[in-house]
């Protein structure tokens, strides 16, 4: 009999589990890139059969939509899938899981296991410390390996706490932190546009960039996630992670060709380059908003003072980056949602064209466009034809629907369980990038939360966040862009 390969998850009633989890390995499965005799089993405290289980899931697999699911490929995927009932605060409880787990494994070659935490931040802790109790974690004969959802910790010191419990019972080799945003593939493209071309890399730095600006607004507000997004905010829910991630891979050296490890190393060094702010400083640099009527959500401290809304410069202090400001921005209710990095490169030296009164030459702006409607576009001058010389911005794109036809672009989780189970971690958060993105944001956050001078902007749902912002880049002469044209 072939190793036995088992997915646990915990936390498997959720909604990460139905709408993102389960669709990812039905979808591997389908494309034959789980591991032979791979079984799937979901732990949870609401009590399910097996079956009422798999029809949990179905529900969750089926919005892929007709084209992606055929109910006989789903049958066939539905007999890995089963359940077992527990809290993972009570020792018996995990104590069962682990009998289910060696009925699983019972006369294989080899025993390996994936825990996936899919549960409440909260838990992750006990959760660790539970499976370690329980002997789950003991690698014999297969190997163990736990993915933590995101977010990991809540400022350094809880982050280095929940790594200390980690790390009484895995070592880091074992821990697949999660950003779902690098399993993405218009991210990993970052990399690609950067290192697989050289046209852009001679200008790639502080002698022709202007400024680089990161923006991922979504649409919807924060809505039955109210409770638990007042305690946290959009720097901890969005810019320790999502954002602060893509500036790394913007800002980052090439990785080495040679060392699986390299390219998180080289991340890692552009966090350390960060310029460190006090929190006075911190809060100088930075705009915080709230959209109007978040107050008045389900779970929501009255008056409080939680940021729906960031807009933050900062400074990579390395030879490449020196004086180039990062400008991220992020909201909730913005008009649009959209992610995009967009690198604004210097104006030209000199004008050569007689423009006319009030013409002025705009600057190369290259958008990379993260989603929706994925691809690049470069923003460059061209002449208006039959005029002397009137100059209009025209826009080079890639579109991926349009140069990838046949292949539709997978949802992050694929990547990332897949990589997962192959213990490929190079799209997962080491811990120490961990820290250091704690380190740049923990200042900003203490000074928002101590600081009466620092004001809470509200703006409108359906807007691009409060004119502060505006007045911010503005402060320094520039204005936000967006998209391949203005
Ligand atoms: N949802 C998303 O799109 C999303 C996106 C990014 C990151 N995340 C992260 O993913 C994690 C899960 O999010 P979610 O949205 O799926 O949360 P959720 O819907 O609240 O699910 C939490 C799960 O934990 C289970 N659970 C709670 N207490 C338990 C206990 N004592 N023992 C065993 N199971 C327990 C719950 O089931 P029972 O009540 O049946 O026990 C449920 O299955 C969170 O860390 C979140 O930050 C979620």
């Amino acid at each position: 009999m072939p190793g036995a390969n088992t997915i646990v998850i915990m936390g498997a009633s959720g909604d990460l589990t139905k709408r993102k989890l389960l669709p990812a390995l039905f979808q591997l499965a389908c494309k034959h890139r789980l591991p032979e005799n791979f079984r799937i089993v979901g732990f949870a405290r609401s009590e399910y059969s097996d079956d009422a289980f798999r029809e949990l899931m179905w529900d969750g697999v089926r919005e892929l939509g007709e084209l992606a699911v055929r109910r006989d490929d789903w049958s066939a995927f539905a007999k890995s899938l089963s359940y077992v009932q527990g809290d993972l605060a009570i020792p018996e409880d995990c104590a069962k899981l682990g009998e289910a787990l060696a009925a699983i494994e019972s006369g294989t070659a080899s025993a390996n296991r994936l825990f996936y935490l899919s549960i409440a931040p909260q838990l992750y802790g006990p959760a660790i410390e539970q499976i370690g109790a329980a002997g789950l974690a003991k690698q014999n004969g297969g190997w163990r390996r736990v993915v933590v959802e995101k977010p990991f910790g809540r400022d350094l010191k809880s982050a280095q706490a929940l790594n200390h419990t980690l790390q009484r019972h895995f070592d880091e080799t074992q821990v697949f932190r999660i950003d779902h945003y690098l399993g993405k593939e218009t991210v990993q493209n970052l990399l690609v546009f950067r290192f697989a071309n050289t046209i852009f890399e001679p200008v790639w730095n502080r002698n022709y960039v202007d400024n680089v600006q990161i923006t991922v607004a979504e649409q919807v507000d924060v809505g039955d996630r109210a409770g638990y997004y007042d305690g946290s905010g959009v720097v901890r829910d969005m810019v320790q992670n999502h954002l602060i991630q893509l500036l790394t891979m913007v800002a980052m050296e090439p990785p080495s060709a040679s060392s699986e490890e390299s390219l998180r190393t080289q991340k890692v060094e552009v966090l350390k380059a960060i310029r460190r702010w006090s929190p006075e400083e911190a809060v100088r640099h930075a705009v915080r908003g709230q959209y109007r009527g978040y107050l008045e959500g389900n779970g929501v401290a009255p008056g409080s003072t939680t940021a729906t809304y960031a807009a933050i410069r900062l400074f990579v202090d390395n030879w490449r980056w020196h004086g180039v400001p990062f400008y991220l921005r992020t909201g909730k209710a913005m008009a649009e949602k959209i992610s995009e990095v967009i690198v604004q490169f210097k104006a030209p030296p000199l004008v050569t064209f007689s423009l006319g009164p009030g013409a002025e030459l705009a600057s190369n702006v290259l958008a990379l466009r993260l989603q929706p409607d994925e691809g690049i576009h470069l923003r460059f001058e061209a002449k208006v034809p039959d005029e002397e010389f009137r100059l209009q911005p025209v826009d080079m794109e890639f579109h991926y629907d349009s140069a990838f036809t046949d292949q539709a672009i997978p949802e992050a989780y694929e990547r990332l369980l897949q990589d997962a189970l192959e213990g490929k971690a190079r799209l997962f958060i080491r811990n120490d990038h961990n820290e250091e993105a704690w380190r740049i944001v923990d200042p900003l956050l203490e000074g928002w939360e101590a600081s009466d001078d620092s004001p809470l902007h509200l703006y409108e749902r359906n807007s691009w966040g409060p004119a502060a912002a505006d007045a911010f880049l503005a402060e320094d002469g520039r204005q936000w862009l967006k998209g391949g044209t203005h």
